[in-house]
């Protein structure tokens, strides 16, 4: 197979968020669902005045205050004054939306789309714009331009808006240093390349094709063979420099997660409940992952410093290090499943989250009603093959792991064998729970590039 030169990525085309960690450097962001109920020019002219505001991927000499992008879901193409022909274009499982695909997801229960919170999953929501902000007061004058353009444009309204701040440490809800593991990909985050990319014989790793992340790019499928056309995308001005995303909502019981690690602890032969904790996750609290520290974490471990994330599980086939199910092994089995991971390296994703709500005191082990948890935000270019492909047979299965009918314990609710097994001397099962994260509402969106956001403005995106 010839591996193709790869072409450089049109950062100034690409919106910031994509490529950016906006999250680990903005406190504050803002997630708002705006719905359009006038007619598809009057959208336009809001559309135009945002459009001016949209950061973009392209280095900065500043860092700005604030940042803005857009995203938009299928009805929201439609209300924009897209054609069905083009909308027709975009992939399978954009088009039916999130809640659709709530059975294949494992949304089901607590978790099923009539339990989701108001204006989520029913169509109605239609652009999406996420605002990171430096600080309140930064975010509060970016929220309220926001509003004001909505008012000058009328027929434009927030029909949902979720607020999120970044965890002292970043931290998620549960206690762990959450998103610093991400995609190496080619012409962007080379420098992730070890342990982010796709791991190769010599013990190097290199970065991913771009078009696994942006679409009108060589993927992994297409950069080894020139003779082969460019991934799926939709037609017209949205085929280059855009992407999908994924945003769910997830509420996360923190003081169901605790107490179910204290008891499972109190039977755990092998460590104390911060060991198993780590176990479940595949990292301690702190990031140092288990496969390569498994007995404590390393007081050195510094997440943003190059090789932190450089680990195989090749040398743990039997999962007494890092488990065979842990969160991390599952969402990204690196060479796990075989030497040169090829049967991970066409399902990464760029993860984007940031959590929402206020923590639960240290120690509490009753639940004070409170909502929190993570919004969980991933951009790829297929969302069937990478956040489904993770999401259905990764995190609510466990038979490619050998784990028969176990999920992700660290998400999955009790349905399934509900436990997880813990593999070392002898294997330890912490036994079945209830759902310590349950789905609150979500939408599958498209993030077009700047030219294609242009185009969507005058009317002539397709
Ligand atoms: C409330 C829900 C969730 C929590 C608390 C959570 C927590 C974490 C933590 C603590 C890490 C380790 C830090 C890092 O690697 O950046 C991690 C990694 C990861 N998570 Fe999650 N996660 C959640 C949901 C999900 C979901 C729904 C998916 C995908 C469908 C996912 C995919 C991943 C991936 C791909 C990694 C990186 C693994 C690697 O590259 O080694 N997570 N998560």
């Amino acid at each position: 197979m010839i591996r193709a030169a790869l072409p450089a990525l049109e950062l100034s085309d690409i919106q910031g968020d994509i490529l950016r960690a906006y999250g680990n450097s903005y406190d504050c962001a803002s997630y708002a669902f705006v719905r359009i109920d006038c007619e598809p020019e009057q959208a336009r002219a809001w559309l135009a005045g945002v459009v001016d505001h949209v950061t973009n991927a392209a280095p900065w000499s500043e860092k700005p205050l604030t940042t803005l992008n857009v995203a938009l879901t299928a009805s929201g193409l439609a209300a924009l004054g897209v054609s069905q022909e083009t909308i027709g274009s975009f992939s399978h499982e954009f088009r039916q939306g999130m809640a659709a695909r709530a059975e294949l997801l494992g949304d089901t229960g607590p978790s099923a789309p009539p339990k989701w919170d108001q204006g989520l999953g029913t169509g109605d929501a239609h652009v999406l714009l996420t605002i990171n902000a430096q600080t309140t007061a930064d975010h509060r004058r970016a929220l309220a331009k926001m509003q004001a353009a909505m008012k000058d444009t009328g027929g434009v309204s927030v029909l949902y808006q979720q607020d999120a701040e970044l965890l002292h440490g970043a931290r998620e809800h549960f206690g762990f240093a959450d998103g610093f593991a991400q995609p190496a990909i080619a012409g962007a985050t080379e420098d992730k390349a070890p342990g982010g990319g796709v791991p190769e014989r010599d013990g190097r790793w290199r970065p991913l094709a771009p078009g696994e992340f942006v679409l009108g790019y060589p993927d992994e499928d297409t950069s080894v063979d020139r003779a082969r056309r460019l991934p799926p995308a939709p037609t017209g001005a949205m085929a280059r420099n855009g992407t999908y995303m994924v945003w769910r909502k997830l509420h996360q019981d923190v003081a169901l997660w605790r107490r179910t690690i204290a008891a499972a602890a109190a039977r755990y032969p092998y460590g104390d409940a911060r060991k198993l904790a780590a176990k479940v996750v595949g990292r301690w609290q702190d990031g140092t992952p288990v496969q390569t520290h498994p007995h404590g974490p390393d007081p050195e471990f510094d997440p943003a410093a190059p090789g932190a994330n450089d680990f195989r599980y090749r040398n743990d086939l039997d999962g007494r290090r890092c488990p065979l199910g842990a969160h991390i092994r599952r969402c990204n089995p690196r060479d796990a499943l075989d030497p040169a991971g090829k049967l991970s390296l066409r399902h990464r994703m760029i993860r984007r989250g940031m959590p929402y709500g206020k923590v639960l005191p240290e120690g509490a082990l009753e639940d004070d009603g409170a909502e929190r948890g993570l919004v969980f935000v991933s951009f790829q270019a297929s969302i069937f093959r990478q956040f489904e492909g993770v999401q259905t047979p990764w995190i609510n299965d466990g038979n490619i792991f050998g784990l028969g009918t176990d999920k992700d314990f660290l998400l999955g609710e009790p349905s399934g064998s509900g436990k997880m097994t813990i593999q070392g001397e002898k294997p330890f099962f912490v036994s079945p729970q209830e759902a310590f994260v349950v789905t609150r509402g979500g939408e599958y969106l498209f993030v077009p590039g700047m030219t294609a956001l242009r185009a969507l403005v005058d009317g002539t995106a397709g």
